[in-house]
């Protein structure tokens, strides 16, 4: 029963951001609960090192999720080699720290382009056969930068908060097919994409002082919550944004 209720025999899923951090951790976990897991990031040989230390049943995809048109082609090249695809983890994210007089148009577009538009151009291309086969889980990775705000970060800032909000709008408009989708908040995480703060003592410091937890969160620990959301225990949670932050947005 317990290890029904986290099961994913049989399913088939795509992480992107796959590569490293996150979402290499995600797509370990998925392959030892029993899915086909492919996983995604732009270069193709950080992918194949990937897929060697998964091992199990994975597949590689190499593009870019700002390519609206290459990753919309991508899900249906997946479903064609693999007979479906159940679910979707969107993990792929940058981010550019500037303070704002430094900021370009370029700047923000790369951001939103990447963490929303390319997270929702995934999501509205694999829903169409979730909802045909009348089941699916999207899950959207936003961040506590979907709930509250900093300085110099605001492209990063708003690209978090449209995941929120599309996640609760997918919600709304799928839940009838079958479909589910959510979000995960993460905390402060020891990732790559973290490498500038974690390099800060003084931000490490204030990071650690401000979570309840008193620590930063490592990769592994976001892993059970996208299983959750991915497994027969999340079924019936839909549009909910899950924050995996070490309680640090429970405190101002
Ligand atoms: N770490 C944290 O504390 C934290 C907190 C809140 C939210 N998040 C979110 O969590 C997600 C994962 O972050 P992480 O900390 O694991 O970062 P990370 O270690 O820097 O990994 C980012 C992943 O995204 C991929 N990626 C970046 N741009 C891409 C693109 N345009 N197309 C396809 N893949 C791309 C990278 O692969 P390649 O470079 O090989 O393409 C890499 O696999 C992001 O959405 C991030 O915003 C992280």
């Amino acid at each position: 029963m317990l290890q029904e209720l986290f099961s994913l025999s049989g399913q088939v899923a795509l992480v992107t951001g796959a590569s490293r951090g996150f979402g290499l951790e995600i797509a370990k976990l998925f392959v030892e609960a029993g899915a086909t897991v492919v996983l995604n990031g732009r270069y193709r040989d950080t992918l194949e090192e990937a897929a060697k230390s998964v091992g199990g049943k994975v597949d590689i995809a190499a593009f870019d999720v700002a390519d609206t048109r290459v990753s919309t082609a991508a899900v249906a090249e997946i479903e064609r080699k693999h007979g479906k695809l159940d679910i979707l983890v969107n993990n792929a994210g940058t981010n550019i720290r500037k303070p704002l007089a430094e900021v370009t148009l370029q700047d923000w577009q790369t951001v939103i382009d990447t963490n929303l538009t390319g997270a929702f151009a995934l999501a509205r291309a694999a829903v169409l056969g979730m909802a045909e086969r009348r089941h699916g889980r999207i899950i959207n990775v936003g961040s506590v930068l979907s709930i509250l705000g900093r300085a110099n970060i605001a492209a990063y800032t708003a690209s978090k908060h449209g995941i929120a909000g599309f996640t609760k709008s997918f919600a709304a408009e799928l839940g009838a097919s079958g479909v589910t989708c959510n979000a995960i908040a993460p905390g402060y995480f020891e990732t790559e994409l973290n490498r500038p703060l974690l390099d800060d003592p003084a931000f490490v410091a204030f990071v650690n002082q401000r979570t309840p937890l008193r620590r930063w969160g490592k990769p592994h620990e976001l892993a059970g919550a996208a299983l959750f959301l991915a497994s027969p225990a999340g079924s019936y949670v839909n549009g909910h944004v899950l924050a995996v932050d070490g309680g640090l947005t429970t405190t101002v």
